[in-house]
This record gives structure tokens, sequence and C-alpha cells, in this order.
């Protein structure tokens, strides 16, 4: 099996090609993070559109390590949810009307699954039970993966997503879009003196939009004491760290509490805040003694084909190749 597999749900134009052993023979991704951060966040209309433009050259590169290029494919995975409408109008189309040229079967995967699924990059024998905890940028998810088909969710945000609450608190301290790796390069050598509330719900539930409201007011605070209090790198390097330490903090709290309640023995923890130096760093120290932990390399945490292609073979193995024409859906809620 040589699968081509495409993202394009969001803001990165993403394809990869893996073979049936789960190898990555290739990984390309074209960020439009510079197109969209004069607006300060993802245009839904300009990603669609920049999806458009690059897609097949993004392909081409993707398929650069094949002999044989397209001759050599034997299945095409892509993305059909969730996810930006337009964009994954983009990416479906594109993989269904290659995949009829040349006569391969398609099969839809769920971004979701492809974020908790990223693990078996770093642990190929990955197989359940385990617990995978999801933070992006739309989503903070607990999940207690049970078997191949079953897949319950534990825990989930009621506001804002830990990698949203990023981006918008990057906004306040004047750091550039996209905010989270803004706040992790910031928050180096940071002193977290200012305290933030640890938002831990009850059911394993997050939210994080208090957090950030907390951090909002603490910032009028320092502004209105001194007009200038953040064009100081230090104040701002404290105020990142501080508002890291508690996210950090948070999701560290309620995945110790949730290996506890599911009796696990390994959990996973993915999704583009996975990349974060902090968090990477306290869920080792703090769940690892509880639990084996996984945790994929940065480039397969934030959005890229690789993993669309791992939870594409699962979904093969597990369900066959989808019936022709691929059924987008932008809301799709479905880790099994
Ligand atoms: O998984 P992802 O690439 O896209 C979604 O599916 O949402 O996650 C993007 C989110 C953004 O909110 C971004 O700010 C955050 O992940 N992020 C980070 C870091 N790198 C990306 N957050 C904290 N620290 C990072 N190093
Ligand atoms: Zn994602």
């Amino acid at each position: 099996m040589i699968l081509l597999a495409i993202e394009t749900s969001c803001d990165e134009t993403a394809a990869a090609v893996v073979d049936g052993g789960g190898r990555v023979l290739s990984s390309v991704v074209a960020s439009q993070a510079a197109a969209h951060a004069r607006f300060g966040g993802v245009v839904p209309e300009l990603a669609a559109r920049m999806h458009v433009e690059r897609i097949a050259e993004v392909v081409t590169e993707a398929l650069q390590p094949l002999d044989r290029g397209w001759d050599a494919l034997t299945a095409v995975a892509v993305t059909r949810g969730p996810g930006l409408a337009g964009c994954l109008l983009v990416g479906t189309g594109y993989a269904q009307a290659a995949a009829a040229a040349r006569g391969l079967p398609v099969v839809g995967v769920s971004h979701m699954v492809g974020h908790v699924w990223a693990a078996r990059l770093a642990r190929p024998d990955l197989e359940p039970p385990f617990l995978a905890l999801v933070v992006s940028g739309g989503h903070t998810d607990l999940v207690h993966v049970r078997s191949g088909q079953d897949a319950l969710l534990l825990g989930a945000t009621r506001d804002d997503a830990v990698g949203e609450a990023f981006d918008k608190v990057a906004r306040l301290l004047g750091l550039p879009y996209p905010g989270g790796p803004a706040i992790d390069r910031a928050a180096r050598g940071g002193d977290p003196r200012f305290r933030l509330p640890r938002p831990v719900l009850p059911d394993f539930a997050f939210s994080f939009s208090g957090l950030k409201t907390a951090v909002r007011y603490l910032v009028e605070e320092i502004v209105a004491a001194d007009p200038l209090a953040l064009a100081n790198p230090r104040m701002v390097a404290d105020l990142a760290a501080s508002f890291q330490t508690a996210a950090v903090d948070t999701l560290c709290l309620q995945l110790e509490a949730a290996i506890e309640h599911t009796g696990v023995s390994r959990a996973v923890v993915v999704g583009g805040v996975a990349s974060n130096r902090q968090l990477r760093a306290e869920v080792a120290r703090r769940c690892g003694p509880l639990a084996d932990i996984v945790i994929p390399p940065a480039e397969y945490c934030t959005d890229n084909a690789a993993m669309i292609g791992v939870a594409g073979l699962r979904a093969i193995a597990e369900g066959g190749f989808d019936p022709e024409p691929l059924v987008v859906d932008p809301g799709l809620i479905d880790y099994s």
C-alpha cells in the first residue's frame, strides 16, 4: 500500500505519502499563516482560495520521493471534516478528481482522528486502550480510545479551545499570529510571577475563556499603572509565562485525573498545542510516572497530512474505502 494523504481543513495545505507500514515517505506542509497574520486570524475565503492555488504543487512535491510518481500510488486519503467548509471542499474535490482519473480508491478521514493517530508516528505499535488529550485551535478534548471502533469523549472545553486561548492572549500581549508559537517563544525565560486561575471543571471539562479574561483584566491593570508596560519585553515574557504555566497546569491536572479515573497505562498528547515546549516537558514529568506518555514530534502535532495518512491506513483496515462521492462534514464529531 502506498497512500497519498491530503489535508486542507484550515490554513495549512498539506500532502504526504505513507506506506502500508505507516512509514512517512514524504510530508509537505504549506502554511498560510503569513497571509492570515495581518487579519489576526484565519480568513475562511482567503484560506480556501490559497488551497486552490497551492494544492497541485504541494501534492507534486509530496510525490517526489516516488520513482513512479502517481503510478506508484494505491489509494488516496483526505480530510472530510471537521474544518472550514470551503477549505474541505478543495481537498476532497482534488483528491476525488485525481483518484477518479487514476482509478484509485478514496477514504475520507476525520481531522480529529488524524490528530489522535499521529501518535503512531512516534509509536508505530500504538494500540487501544489509551487516553488522548487533543489540544488544538478548535478542540480541547479528553478521549478514552477503548478499542478500534470505540472512543469515548470523556470531557471537552465548554467555551474556548486552549489553542484559541493562546491565540487570543498573544493578541492581548501584542504578539504576532499565530499566537501559540509566539507565546511559547516569549515565555522562554519569563517568570510566571502573576497568579492566574486554573479552570479545572468536573467531568474532565475545560473552560479557557475565563483564563483568557483573567489575563485581559491583569493586562488592563498593568497598562493603567504604566501605559508603556507592554513595550518592555521582560513584562511580556512574564505575562506569557504566567498564562502558559496556568494553561499547562490545567491540562496536566485534568490529564492526571483522567489517567487515574480510567486506569489506562498509556496516554497520548496531540494537536497543535502539543508542540508547546512547556506542555511536553510538564506532561512527561507529571504524568510520566502514572502512564506511558506518547507525544508526536512537533511537526506532527500541528496540522499535517502524514497524520491523515496513518489514520487513513487504520480506516481502510477497519472499514475499507468510502463510496463516492465523499460527504464533507465541517462539524464532524468523530474520534472512532
Ligand atoms: O492542530 P492545529 O495545527 O490546528 C487545528 O486543528 O486547530 O492547532 C493550531 C493551534 C493554534 O491555536 C496555535 O496557536 C496552537 O495550535 N499552537 C501552539 C503552539 N504551536 C501551535 N500553542 C502553544 N504552543 C505552541 N508551540
Ligand atoms: Zn488540527
